[in-house]
């Protein structure tokens, strides 16, 4: 599969135009605040219906603007050329390929596997869980294109119990919420912990490489309730045993009107040998820890899916220190897949990682075609 162009109206800062993208690597360069990040938004929209920082989708909307924002892109696949488009506007999200509605990213060819790595992610080790649940969700997303639509109808099913439980509904009425959240729940923790398994030796060898002769890199599932409601494993009956959980949790749950159990609360937990990352890891390791994790899960996508995912790399080179630069530059010239990245200074890219790359200057929103010359 191959992102050939993607056009964009009324997205964010970006002007209108058809911007074309390499068969391998495409460099976004130009100053702070011009657009290099909303690009990547709108590349990561067309291929995952989701947003890739925006907290709402509204936001991607350029402000002031009276039409709805509109990303359309064509790929290449071996049937042929396809149109994606996706539309975001006060109702919502819409998406299209060659002009049929599909609802889900799973209709969009089975799925696109997006990787993106963005300096955000360097938050994701020291911060709180939902950046690691997140961390999960994409991955299992990538692997299992309905896990968006399950998580979405978790969500939902999650939010009216707790309205529920704020508001001291009747018991039979909250309990009517608890078999669907309970399913619901199992098939979304079932899945994160499927792609966890999977990815887990790739991310632990690309750690080992990246942080040389530091402790090995251990994740495991936490979920909630794992030693006080027999939810440690995935197994047997995992919905019964989350239904039970909700159902001995309701006073506890109507008190703090919230419901504590479930996938939503769960959390990945990463450690450095015995330590756990996210109370001990510096600042280099947090680093080495997301890069690992995501070129673990890069090479489970080839060896699974036969292809590597598109890949959205925001500012990278600037965040990472040398060695590890030089590293993810070495990983990228040998990945056999697609690349889209961003830099202030395409001097920063390495040349090695170039190769066949196509240069685009952004400024002002903007987006053109030109040639960058390294010299010797
Ligand atoms: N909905 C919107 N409508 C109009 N402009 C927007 C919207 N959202 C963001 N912007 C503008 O887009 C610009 C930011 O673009 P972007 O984040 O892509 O910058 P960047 O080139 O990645 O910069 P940096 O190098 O600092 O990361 C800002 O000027 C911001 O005000
Ligand atoms: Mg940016």
């Amino acid at each position: 599969m191959l992102l050939l162009d993607v056009s964009t109206r009324s997205f964010r800062n970006l002007s209108e135009a058809r911007i074309e993208l390499g068969r391998r690597t495409t460099v976004l360069f130009g100053p702070n605040g011009q657009g290099k990040t909303n690009f990547l938004e709108a590349c990561h929209l067309l291929c995952t219906l989701r947003p890739l920082r925006a907290q709402k989708l509204a936001e991607l909307v350029r402000i002031g603007s009276e039409q709805s924002a509109l990303v359309r892109g064509r790929f290449e696949l071996s049937g042929g050329v396809r149109e994606v488009e996706v539309e975001v506007g006060r109702e919502g999200r819409s998406a299209r390929v060659d002009g049929k509605t599909v609802r889900d990213p799973d209709e969009l060819f089975g799925g696109l596997a997006t990787v993106a790595f963005t300096p955000d992610d360097l938050a994701v080790v020291k911060g709180g869980p939902e950046g690691r649940r997140k961390l999960l969700d994409r991955a299992a997303q990538n692997r299992h294109p309905s896990h968006l639509a399950d998580s979405r109808e978790y969500l939902r099913a999650l939010r009216a119990r707790n309205e529920l439980l704020r508001q001291d509904a009747p018991p039979d009425l909250l309990a009517s919420f608890d078999e669907p959240l309970a399913r619901l729940g199992a098939n979304v923790r079932r899945r994160r912990e499927q792609v966890l398994e999977e990815i887990r030796p790739h991310a632990q060898q690309a750690f080992a490489e990246v942080a040389r002769g530091e402790a090995p890199l251990e994740l495991v599932y936490l979920a909630a309730g794992r030693d006080s409601d027999g939810l440690a494993g995935a197994g047997a009956a995992l919905a019964d045993r989350l239904l039970g959980a909700l159902r001995r949790r309701l006073p506890r749950d109507r008190e703090r009107g919230y419901t504590s159990v479930g996938p939503h609360a769960d959390d990945l937990g990463l450690s450095l040998g015995e330590r756990a990352a996210r109370l001990y890891a510096s600042q280099g390791q947090s680093r080495a820890i997301v890069l690992a994790f995501k070129i673990g899960e890069i090479e489970n996508l080839k060896s699974v899916q036969g292809r590597a995912p598109l890949l959205l790399l925001d500012d990278v080179s600037s965040e990472l220190d040398p060695a590890r630069n030089a590293f993810l530059m070495a990983y990228l010239a040998a990945l056999d897949g697609q690349v889209v990245l961003t830099t202030t200074d395409p001097k920063l890219v390495a040349k090695t990682a170039v190769l066949e790359a196509v240069f685009q200057r952004v400024e002002g929103g903007r987006i053109a075609p030109e040639n960058v010359l390294f010299s010797e």
